[in-house]
């Protein structure tokens, strides 16, 4: 609750402060820095299930016009558990789920900014490990190209610094293979929220 009434202080503070230094416009970068979780869908497949998890994600955007911006999204890589259907964690594997995406800011000129944005994300697994049941099994992960969304509002706290919190929801598919046989395509479709600290330049 604390959390929650240090934002609304925050977008309070934004919204009554509002002034044209704290207007983005064509040519600015915004850099965010902050947790961002993976929380995958919960039916992954009909075998196994992928849990949360959580890592450090940076993101830069460049102001093309004043509304439109891209955006690449990049992170420290996410190391999700994944356990048969409702019992043990059996494997384990890391991902990283770069993402470029083109950005609508529908207020530049305020200084609580929401926006919307629709992008193209690639997911590449590593460090696949088995544990338990699948103990001694060499389980991989194909990687994934799809389509994501988001929405997020970058909030001024001044002309330089911001906060920024944003929900993506990524398609990520990725067939999954153990010894070389199929397991079948494992749905991850993951919401990714991130809450940051940010710099316009
Ligand atoms: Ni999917």
């Amino acid at each position: 609750m604390k959390i929650k009434a240090l934002l609304g202080t925050l977008v309070f503070l934004s919204l009554a402060s509002s002034s044209t230094a704290m207007a983005v416009e064509k040519g600015d970068w915004i850099i965010r820095f902050g947790g961002t979780t993976v929380s995958p869908k919960g039916d992954n497949s009909e075998i196994v299930s992928v849990d949360s998890a959580s890592s450090i994600g940076i993101n830069f955007s460049y102001m093309v016009t004043n509304h439109l911006s891209v955006e690449v999204l990049a992170a420290y890589p996410f190391e999700h558990d994944i356990r048969l259907k409702g019992g043990d964690k059996v494997a384990s594997t890391e991902h990283l789920p770069p993402t470029v995406s083109a950005q609508w800011h529908f207020m530049p000129g305020n200084a609580f900014k929401p926006y919307v944005g629709l992008g193209i994300n690639y997911t590449t697994f590593f460090s696949e490990k088995t544990y338990g049941a699948l103990d001694g099994t060499k389980l991989s992960l194909d990687d994934s190209w799809g389509l994501a969304g988001e929405i997020g509002a970058d909030i001024m706290l001044g002309e330089t610094w911001l906060l920024n919190l944003s929900a993506r929801y990524i398609d990520i598919d990725s067939k999954a293979k153990l010894d070389g046989a199929s397991l079948g395509t494992v749905e991850i479709d993951p919401f990714v929220y991130t809450v940051a600290a940010g710099i316009r330049f």
